[in-house]
């Protein structure tokens, strides 16, 4: 498995992470041994969310991580109607007891609401001091967003933006990816495989994935995955509800496509015109 330094947190990533979203809709066992075949097979970054399940995904994570903490890249988010300075504390107390853990490596904000930005900032800020998040970041963040935290919180702050990005979702090149570049943040891409609507083996993108795939000997899956990966500051976070999906995820963390074979894909899926906002899922 590959792995980068995650921006100004220095610390080496896995380029192909684990979502957690909706993983406590399966069977919990599943779901545990999943996220631990990830982990064996180097998937350690797991972005999970207070969100998700209504704690309940972050439960699985913390099973599944226990004793294996120093393993893990841990990421979690505070949603929006939290993130005053005070709850934004009080949430991550709580993601912390539900993954059995006393830090998170990367605390997010899970996408822009009413609360000030100054209040949430503040919150990371101590949250770090203290020793229960290595760094902090956003997630579904445009470049107006970007511009305003960023003059808020000063350079060298803002870890990551997470954000929507798929073979048929590229809009964050056109304004969200140059931006993080040139600051220094990494981005997150969610949904990697389109969130469960994943290109058809019969649909044209599809056959140029799947014939890429058989010459890679991979599968058209990893083929995407690495694809997304192909820029130094981008990760993948794709979700897997059982140990073969997983397995068959951390393998594309090991491909290398030729410039030929990405000059293919991003030709059977253009990136299309700018949109005026950020899609999200
Ligand atoms: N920040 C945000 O606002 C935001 C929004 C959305 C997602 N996220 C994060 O990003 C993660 C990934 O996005 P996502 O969950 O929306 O969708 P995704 O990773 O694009 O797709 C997940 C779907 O792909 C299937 N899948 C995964 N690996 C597979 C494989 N090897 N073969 C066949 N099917 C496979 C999964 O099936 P199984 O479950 O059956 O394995 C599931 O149906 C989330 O879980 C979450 O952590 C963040």
């Amino acid at each position: 498995m590959v792995q980068r330094p995650f921006g100004f947190t220095k610390r080496k990533v896995a380029v192909i992470g684990q979502g957690t979203w909706y993983l406590e809709d399966g069977d919990p066992p599943t779901a545990i041994a999943a996220l631990r075949q990830g982990l064996d097979l180097g998937m350690t970054h797991i972005d999970t969310a207070e969100m998700y399940g209504a704690g309940r995904a972050e439960e699985l994570v913390g099973a599944a991580i226990a004793g294996r903490r120093d393993e893990v890249f841990l990421v979690s988010k505070v949603l929006p109607e939290h993130a005053s300075r005070r709850g934004t504390l009080v949430a991550c107390e709580r993601s912390l007891a539900r993954l059995r853990t006393d830090r998170l490596d990367v605390y997010l904000l899970h996408w822009r609401g009413e609360h000030p930005l100054e209040d949430t900032v503040g919150a990371f800020e101590q949250l770090q001091r203290e020793g229960k998040i290595l760094a902090w970041g956003v997630s579904n963040f445009d470049v107006p967003d970007l511009d305003e935290i960023h003059a808020i919180a000063g350079d060298g702050r803002v870890v990551c933006n997470q954000v929507l990005y798929h073979l048929r979702e590229r809009a964050i090149e056109h304004a969200v990816l140059p931006w993080c570049e040139a600051h220094g943040v990494v981005v997150v891409a969610y949904s990697p495989f389109g969130h469960g609507r994943f290109p058809g083996p019969r649909t044209k993108g599809g056959r140029v994935l799947h014939e890429i795939a058989v010459a890679q000997g991979a599968t058209p899956r990893q083929v995407a995955l690495r694809f997304l990966v192909r820029r130094p500051s981008v990760f993948a976070i794709p979700k897997a509800s059982n140990p073969e999906h997983a397995a068959e995820n951390a393998a594309a963390g090991d491909l290398q496509l030729t410039d030929a074979e990405l000059a293919r894909i991003d030709r059977a899926f253009p990136r299309g015109p700018r949109p005026r906002a950020l899609p999200t899922l």
